[in-house]
């Protein structure tokens, strides 16, 4: 059983960043600036963000982060984000999620300028996922393709089933993994005898938000399984994924730990998308 290093792999791809990155003062002036808002003291974001900032420092790319109250309004937020989308020494803009009930998400997203959405969340660039046209790949998802790419696992030919249909991963992963020419299921809370479906896939990704949800009866020999899942391990309280893993690694041929395993590689991409929003203005 493979273990999948997400985090060696993110550690990697950062450094090859970073060595990009230092050559970046001497041909255009500057490094990249990336400026993530979190409103709200939500613990999982703060969290998040914290990592977004350490990962722009081992990088070399400039970052701000700023914080807003819970309170501020949605005029408020969308008149901030208007403001970093005009400011020129800013590349990248990123709003974690998920924001205030007061605020529609929909709103902040589309507000983002497109060539700053470093996240990938823009209707621009999620048109562009799925008519193929150029766009800004969303990170977690280009993270999980890396993560089959790095230990050797192609696509192509293959059964996937992905379990869950956020836009955030569950959708666009499936187009992914289609582009590269899986077959691809998508499953779902209200999918009737899930197991019977998971038990077909060859690579197994599980963005459900679940703790534990798939057990070891889901999952066929030799899977491929990747767990997008960050949730509260109801009975230790502890992080844990959407994959029960003692029972899963023992029928898996490569799986995913929680933590260390997707997260690392979502802001590894990240920092690529940055780099890239970067380099579209020099173009
Ligand atoms: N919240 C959870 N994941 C993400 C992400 O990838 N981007 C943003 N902006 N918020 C998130």
């Amino acid at each position: 059983m493979i273990l999948i290093d997400g985090k060696k792999i993110a550690a990697d791809l950062k450094a090859a960043l970073a060595e990009k990155v230092a050559s970046f003062p001497e041909k255009y002036g500057r490094v990249p600036h990336l400026v993530v808002v979190r409103v709200g003291e939500d613990p999982a974001s703060v969290v998040y963000v914290r990592n977004k900032a350490r990962a722009c420092d081992a990088v070399g790319i400039r970052n701000t982060t700023l914080v807003q109250d819970e309170s501020i309004s949605e005029e408020a937020l969308l008149e901030l984000i208007r403001g970093l989308n005009a400011d020129d020494s800013v590349d990248g803009i990123l709003v974690q999620l998920p924001l205030p009930k007061h605020i529609r998400e929909a709103k902040v997203i589309e507000t983002i300028a497109r060539e700053k959405d470093v996240d990938g969340f823009h209707p621009y660039n999620v048109a562009g996922l799925w008519q193929k046209t150029p766009h800004m790949s969303p990170c977690t998802p280009a993270g999980i393709l890396k993560l089959l790419d790095a230990i050797g696992v192609d696509p192509k030919g293959k059964r996937a089933v992905v379990v869950g249909r956020s836009n955030i991963v569950g959708l666009p992963v499936a187009k992914m993994l289609l582009d590269r020419h899986a077959t691809v299921t998508l499953c779902h809370t209200r999918t009737v005898d899930m197991p019977s479906v998971t038990r077909e896939a060859e690579i197994l990704v599980v963005a459900a938000g679940r703790a534990k949800m798939i057990t070891a009866d889901m999952v066929s020999e030799g899977a491929v399984v990747i767990d997008v899942g960050m949730d509260t391990d109801p009975e230790t309280g502890k992080l844990c994924g959407d994959v029960d893993f003692d029972s899963v690694s023992k029928k898996a041929a490569a799986i995913t730990p929680v933590p260390g395993g997707v997260g690392p590689m979502t802001i590894a991409c990240l920092m690529e998308n940055t780099v890239e929003c970067f380099l579209a203005r020099f173009a």
